[in-house]
């Protein structure tokens, strides 16, 4: 295993156009601070040079199982057990079936035959190839072994044909390969917006329209999503807590600076929005109104709010993957809470009964109704955090889970 502190990554090389990709791959990892070693097929070689990879991974490239020079410095099989995590990108359909029959006939496949680490595959090939039911057969004997895939994507390939085959996108691969090399945080590598708070709307320099959120549940979230090893931008409004370690707090007022702080976020994996967004705002005086014994109260002319949770879930290609809502009701809660969800285009409302009597607004504890579109399900009375927790670990779930995107 690895050497310490730096973890390593040993890059297994098929042949295939997107071959060209994995230069760019490993640039990445190398900003990330992980050794990089690579393995070149005798097909990959055909689409990128030894040399183009040396020089970016700072390391000799290996590719022949019989090299002498090769053997008395690093042998394959020390080679194969060297590194915290192997990636076969791009894996052709020829080395997924050598890797499920168990074939050792050239380095890549010797070494992933000798491997004790994790491996994770990239596919790349024609479609047909892909949907052929002897790779499909050999993508679940795979899997069945406990190695992880990620992608292939579906879009137009370099022969002209449309559908899934193509290698998935060099941010999810390097994502996938950070949640390899941390079990522990399966949210590595993913991006997510949280927003948290009340916002102020003013009314003059001095007054302002807000409520009674404190902000608790939705810096729970966002530090539970870090924990997770999520990169996170926290979009919170006025609160009286601090900024949470480890994220990117960015403090606004109202609720269209909260919008425009959001949209800056993007693009992001996951969007919570848990901030209690004022639904509206006034034109605010310059100057502070002033009361006239003789004239009537002034009236306060409300003008609409952008809703962010609405904002951020129309359909397009910075949609992050998943946005849950929160529904706050204080009756009728399942029901106002499904519309929403509906009505918003969100995918998940956490919902839950804010009536003064149940202490949630301001208290610690949070009694909530996760919804999708498959049902409802009630969570018991829980501290916020242990919230925040089952919701992150719901999240990673469903990120694990392969979920084509619209076309
Ligand atoms: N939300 C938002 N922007 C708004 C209003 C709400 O992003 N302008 C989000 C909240 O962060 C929450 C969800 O929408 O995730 C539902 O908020 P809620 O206040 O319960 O709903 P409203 O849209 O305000 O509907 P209503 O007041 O009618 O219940």
């Amino acid at each position: 295993m690895g050497d310490g502190a730096t973890r390593s990554v040993l890059l297994v090389v098929g042949g295939g156009i997107a071959a060209y990709k994995t230069l760019e791959l490993i640039r990445r990892l190398r900003e990330h601070g992980l050794r990089v070693r690579t393995v070149l097929t005798d097909a990959g070689a055909r689409f990128v040079t030894p040399m183009s990879i040396q020089a970016l991974s700072g390391e000799r490239v290996f590719s022949d199982l019989f090299s002498l020079t090769d053997e008395s410095e690093m042998g394959h099989i020390a080679l194969s057990r060297s590194s915290n995590l192997v990636v076969v990108c791009p894996a052709t359909a020829d080395l997924l079936a050598r890797m499920a029959t168990g074939l050792a006939g050239d380095l890549a496949t010797t070494v992933l035959l000798a491997t004790d680490t994790p491996v994770l595959v990239a596919p790349a090939m024609n479609v047909r190839m892909w949907t052929h039911a002897a790779t499909q057969a050999n993508v679940a004997t795979l899997r069945a072994r406990g190695v992880a895939f990620v992608g292939p994507e579906s879009g137009l390939m370099a022969c002209n044909e449309s559908g899934p085959g193509r290698l998935a996108e060099t941010d999810a691969i390097l994502a996938a390969i950070l949640r390899g090399l941390s079990p522990d945080r399966p949210l590595a590598g993913r991006r997510a917006l949280v927003t948290a708070g009340p916002t102020h709307e003013p009314i003059d320099p001095v007054r302002y329209i807000a409520n009674r959120s404190s902000g608790m549940q939705g810096y729970a979230i966002a530090e539970a999503l870090a924990a997770a090893g999520a990169d996170v931008t926290l979009v919170s409004g006025p609160t009286t807590l601090p900024d949470p370690a480890g994220m990117h707090t960015v403090r606004v007022e109202t609720a269209r600076d909260m919008l425009d702080a959001c949209r800056h976020a993007l693009p992001c994996d996951i969007a919570v929005c848990t901030a209690a967004v004022a639904d509206w705002h006034v034109a605010p005086a310059t100057q502070k109104i002033k009361k006239t014994a003789d004239a009537a109260p002034p009236a306060l002319q409300l003008l609409p709010n952008p809703d962010i949770l609405a904002t951020l879930s129309q359909p397009g290609p910075t949609r992050p993957g998943l946005i849950i809502g929160f529904a706050a009701e204080t009756e009728h809660v399942l029901a106002h809470a499904t519309t929403k969800r509906e009505r918003k285009g969100c995918d998940w409302i956490v919902a839950n009964d804010v009536s003064p009597g149940t202490g949630i607004m301001g208290g610690t504890e949070n009694e909530v109704t996760l919804i999708d579109a498959a049902g409802c399900e009630h969570w018991p009375r829980l501290d916020k955090t242990q919230v925040a927790h089952r919701l992150v670990a719901r999240i990673a779930t469903f990120l694990q889970t392969p979920h084509p995107k619209p076309e």
